[in-house]
């Protein structure tokens, strides 16, 4: 038998990447394939990249230009770029760098083993489509690894929101959801190969609709179902968007034994003059009464969020009712940036405001942040959590996992197998992380 070839994946952006690269790694396993941990002797590269911050394009560019010297020592070495710059430059990145082989859009990843091979007879493969066929059904055929006990689960896809400011509708194209018997399925496998806790992701999850056995499901239906999937411990979602926090997931959060007390719920800004501008038909306080219904059914629940600093107009009123209302929902976690323009995005053309203005917003709202998040970790200590250990601490002896308020606790022993659950108390609070004692 011949060797395996060589295959490098660096991923950019967000968790639907992650995701999406590991199926990427699969397809081409069929191929062959191997994963390699370093560019210099793979037999391809991919870059699976990211469109929603500044300049993310010439950044691809830059790091293409990197593999010109590897490619000179290696003719057979195939390279391609697939996700969102993918998606958002097609044809003109083979047209930039010449040393590209494969260009792959997000909604095209099942067809890159016929991709793979047409680079391998000298040619060009470029697939930016958004075809009809569920590409994460197609790329089903896969080896049965071992894995971890965490896991991205991949269940709605695309946006029909367009905020004024976001890449995500054209990079990912519209909203579609899988059907709900494929998500269980893909749960049950991932639980036989030692996954203890799923997050599922979309970028509007909470909009999933997917078929399932009697009409379409909702995302609290559907978790609903994976709560039966035994040998499933944790169930997390991300990314929601406000408005469609239904009824029955608020109430989930409540009543759903294995959904865990965190939701990731971006707002943006808390001015309501910037979240009509930039499409978010929500307002603050409609927010922070949504926030109220979400902690009266789940007290403890453990909130995060997004912010856009500096968004075209923005004023230091419009920015002191963000801080306000950041004061008000305190956040265990949650990021922060500065607007940045996306080139055909609405909020593009509009005036933008002064760079040195919107980094000391940017600063403010970081200390104010940063401030929550420790009084809320310190908030944890002399309490008991649950934590799913999923790997040996930096010191010898130790072992490390997550609570189900997604802090990092770590325990000085080595008795907790990776993938066990158990009770642990907290005992202090560090600047990343929780130290506990097993009980
Ligand atoms: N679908 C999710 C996340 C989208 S992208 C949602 O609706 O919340 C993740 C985050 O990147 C966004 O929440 C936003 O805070 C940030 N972001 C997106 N476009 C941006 C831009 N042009 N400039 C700065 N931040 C941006
Ligand atoms: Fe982008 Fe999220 Fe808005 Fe969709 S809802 S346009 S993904 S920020
Ligand atoms: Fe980036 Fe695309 Fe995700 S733009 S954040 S990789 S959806």
């Amino acid at each position: 038998m011949s060797e395996p070839k060589k295959l490098y994946i660096k991923t950019y952006g967000c968790q639907m990447n992650v995701y999406d690269s590991e199926r990427m790694s699969e397809a081409l396993g069929g191929q062959g394939y191997v994963e390699t941990k370093s560019p210099d002797d793979a037999d391809m590269i991919l870059l699976n990249t990211c469109h929603i911050r500044e300049k993310a394009a010439e950044k691809v560019y830059s790091e293409l230009g990197r593999f010109k010297g590897l490619k000179a020592d290696n003719p057979d070495l195939k390279i391609g770029v697939a996700g969102c710059v993918a998606q958002a430059e097609g044809e003109e990145i083979m047209r930039r760098q010449p040393l590209v082989d494969l260009v792959v859009g997000p909604q095209s990843y099942h067809r890159l083993p016929e991709m793979e091979a047409k680079t391998r007879t000298g040619e060009k493969a470029l697939d930016t489509d958004f075809p009809e066929e569920d590409k994460f059904e197609k790329l089903k055929n896969r080896p049965k690894a071992k894995r971890g006990p965490t896991a991205f689960l991949t269940v709605q896809e695309g946006c029909d929101k367009f905020c004024a400011f976001c890449v995500v509708p054209y990079t990912r194209g519209a909203e579609v959801s899988r059907p709900a018997d494929r998500i269980i399925r893909e749960a049950q496998d991932l639980v036989e190969r030692g996954v203890r806790e799923i997050t599922l992701l979309g970028q509007n999850v909470n909009a999933y609709h997917g078929a399932g056995p009697n009409g379409e499901m909702t995302l609290a239906g559907l978790i609903w179902e994976l709560n039966k999937v035994d040998g499933l411990e944790r169930i997390r979602f991300t990314t929601s968007h406000p408005n469609d926090m239904s009824d029955d997931l608020i109430e989930a959060h409540g009543t759903c034994d294995k959904l865990m007390p965190y939701l990731h719920l971006p707002v943006q800004s808390g001015s309501d003059k910037i979240l009509k501008r930039m499409n978010r038909s929500h307002t603050a306080e409609s927010y922070l009464r949504l926030i109220e219904r979400i902690r009266a059914a789940r007290p403890d629940i453990l909130m995060s969020g997004d912010f856009i600093v500096g968004f075209p107009e923005e004023t230091e009123e419009d920015f002191q009712a963000t801080m306000d209302l950041v004061e008000e929902v305190r956040y265990g976690y949650a990021y922060s940036f500065k607007y940045s323009t996306r080139p055909g995005t609405p909020a593009a053309e509009r005036p933008q405001v002064d760079a040195e203005q919107a980094d000391d917003r940017l600063q403010r709202l970081q200390g104010m942040i940063t401030r929550h998040q420790r009084e809320i970790q310190e908030s944890m200590v002399g309490r008991k959590v649950s934590v799913l250990f999923e790997k040996p601490g930096r010191q010898p002896g130790q072992m490390v996992g997550k609570s189900e308020y997604l802090h990092a606790v770590h325990v000085a022993s080595d008795a907790p197998s990776v993938g066990e659950l158990r009770d642990v108390r907290i005992v202090a609070s560090g600047a990343n992380s929780l130290a506990g004692e097993l009980l």
